[in-house]
């Protein structure tokens, strides 16, 4: 999830470059790079330094006689996927020559084949990126005689995974090759003088937002279609080199709304975010033999398969993922598994040794009562692992192991896409171990995988189902207080959308476990109470049903979350929140997403700030 920017012609290109990573800097502020050509040769400045990288990299570019010279360049923003957020794992990234740079958004999926075989034929790597694989093979067909194009075409039918990629060479002045493969790319021309004597200027980003203001005639890049910029001009060809028209983009946001994609808030673009979160959080996960490739768990393999028992530590959401990830660790890899708020772990004396393994689930990688219950484990020299988001989060720096999710910046206080992709990064990990602890033949965990990799599909199905829903939300806008209830795996999904409704809709929600409901809380029950309950086909759903009975019969007014086509559930329901069915253990990540859209709707006819919401912060780091 990083911006991508590049420009040619006779304007200020550095400038341009460098106000377009201004604007695409929600897209992530590891660091900031660009790569300029100036008099035949290709200039490239970087830093890393956070949030303030982009102010150092324009004070480099400032202070280099060259730059403002430039009549070609491109420049990048990193949110960090593979390799830490340094210097050296900046883009651009280039080739041993020091002539060719590439910035690219998106997974390289087998850059560890094309990295071993780059290396037995001499070239030098100087980054952890998967990126870096790109810029070498390019560098390897330019020395065979091919142009630039022709190197991005050959090198683009060689790597799998995604991409949204750009391409400079000191050898093409004027020349910028693009490309992409599910990673979004917009083009765009601007008109030069009136009588036509300078060309104007051919430009192309990740994103609308970077070239707004600069022309509003732009084209979006299909996957696998590549193009070729000089001023003024771009040709656009398949991979095989046939020419193609690419699709006309109308445009009609301003600054702010290109930002949210189109969308009202961050909150809705990122509720739409979530198939692509989840499909690259599981990018390259599966190697053909069925095993997994976890980089960087940095825990050994050996380690894993000697722990005994696993404690799970995690706040609000990832407290639910994590609740999600102990019924499939314990039905898959047959390990105990106990799950703690954590807040509350460190001051229980739990029981731990070097045997134990301690899972911290954090979006942000920061949460104080995590980062303290992860501290704790360690003391007792129990193996720690975090699930984070952020790349060298404090998390990721102090565990032994890291799983990372990349779910891209989640800018909405309440999590969304992170969530999903906590749950998913989970249950490859509980796959993981189940298959060291020898409970899954790789064959099994080979079609587990291929119903994770389903999910983003299932998820957009969900989703195209938002305005339903909405409809549903605005029947309840004159309701205080709402039950949530669930079983098995639908009891987080409860928790979570009961969460949703108080953080955004500032709504009294309680989430419960159903079968519990009769050791209390059915006393609430009453004519015109609302509950809201999961009764996807998973593995309770009969005694949901039942669960389900008891408040209809006492008078409540029943919202039920049903598999498609499933008449004996919505038959019990005053309305059914419709989702698509996969394997009971995986259904949490669909079915909780019409309840993030309940909330979303109702805080929203509420008329409340849903990216803001009163009283909260995005990471807390306070106890
Ligand atoms: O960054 P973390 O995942 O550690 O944050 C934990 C909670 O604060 C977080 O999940 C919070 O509950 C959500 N923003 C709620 O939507």
């Amino acid at each position: 999830m990083c911006g991508i920017i590049g420009a040619t012609g006779q304007g200020c290109v550095t400038e341009i470059l460098l106000e377009g990573l201004a604007r695409l800097e929600y897209r992530g502020y590891d660091s900031a790079g660009v790569a300029l050509q100036a008099d035949g040769d290709l200039w490239r400045a970087r830093a890393a330094t956070g949030t303030r990288s982009l102010e150092d990299l324009r004070k480099i570019v400032d202070g280099a006689p060259d730059a403002g010279g430039a009549l070609t360049g491109i420049g990048h923003t990193r949110w960090a996927t593979h390799g830490h957020p340094t210097e050296e794992n900046a883009h651009p990234i280039m080739d041993c020559s020091g002539r060719v740079a590439v910035v690219h958004n998106g997974i390289i999926e087998n850059w560890r084949e094309l990295t071993a075989r780059l290396a037995s034929d001499g070239h030098v790597r100087t980054s952890d990126t998967d990126t870096e694989v790109l810029v070498h093979l390019v560098e390897e067909e330019l020395a065979t005689g091919a142009s630039l194009v022709e190197a991005v075409r050959a090198t683009l039918r060689e790597v799998s995974g995604t991409f949204a990629l750009a391409v400079v060479c000191a050898g093409e002045p004027g020349t910028i090759v693009a490309a992409r493969r599910v990673s979004p790319l917009v083009i765009g021309l601007a008109d030069g003088d009136p009588e036509g004597e300078v060309a104007g200027e051919a430009l192309l980003a990740s994103d609308i937002p970077a070239l707004l203001g600069r022309t509003r005639r732009l084209w979006a890049l299909e996957d696998d279609q590549v193009v070729e910029l000089r001023p003024g001009s771009m040709r656009v060809t398949t991979l095989a080199g046939k020419e193609v028209e690419p699709s006309v983009l109308q445009v009609n946001w301003d600054l702010e709304a290109a930002e949210k994609g189109g969308h009202p808030d961050f909150m809705g673009k990122e509720i739409h975010e979530q198939p692509r979160a989840l499909s690259d959080t599981l990018l390259g996960r599966l190697l053909p033999d069925g095993t997994f490739a976890l980089d960087e768990l940095r825990i050994s393999d050996e380690d894993l398969s000697r722990v005994d028992k696993v404690f799970i530590v995690a706040c609000g959401s990832s407290y639910h993922a994590g609740l999600v990830a102990k019924y499939a660790i314990e039905h898959w890899a047959r390990l105990p598994t106990e799950i703690d708020i954590a807040s509350e772990f460190r001051y229980r004396d739990p029981v731990l040794d070097s045997r134990t393994l301690v899972i911290g689930v954090s979006q942000s990688g920061e949460t104080i009562d995590t980062l303290q219950a992860m501290r704790e484990a360690r003391q007792w020299s129990a193996k720690v692992l975090v699930i984070s988001n952020v790349v060298d989060s404090s998390m990721a720096r102090e565990a032994d192991g890291v799983l990372y999710t990349r779910a891209g910046p989640e800018v909405g206080v309440a999590s969304t896409k992170t969530h999903l992709a906590q749950i998913v990064a989970l249950e490859v990990l509980a796959l993981h171990l189940a298959q060291l602890h020898g409970r899954m033949p790789p064959a099994d965990a080979r079609m587990l995988f291929g119903d994770l990799e389903g999910l983003p599909d299932l998820v957009e199905l969900a989703l195209a189902r938002e305005k339903d829903v909405a409809e549903i939300a605005c029947r309840f806008l004159g309701t205080r207080d709402f039950f949530f209830l669930g079983r098995h795996v639908g009891y987080p999904v409860a928790l979570e959308g009961a969460l949703k409704l108080k953080e955004i809709a500032y709504l009294r929600a309680e989430g419960y476990p159903a079968g519990e409901l009769k050791h209390g809380p059915i006393a609430l029950i009453e004519p015109g109470a609302v509950v809201v309950g999961v009764a996807t086909r998973t593995r309770l759903w009969e005694k949901m049903m039942g669960n389900v009975a008891e408040v209809r019969s006492r008078g409540a007014t029943v919202v039920l979350v049903a598999n498609d086509g499933d008449s004996d559930t919505a038959d019990q329901a005053d309305e059914v929140l419709w989702v698509p069915s996969t394997d009971p253990l995986l259904a949490p990540v669909i079915d909780v997403v019409p309840l993030q859209l309940f909330a979303y709707h109702l805080a929203r006819a509420h008329g409340h700030d849903v990216d803001r919401p009163r009283n909260l912060a995005k990471t807390v780091t306070v106890e």
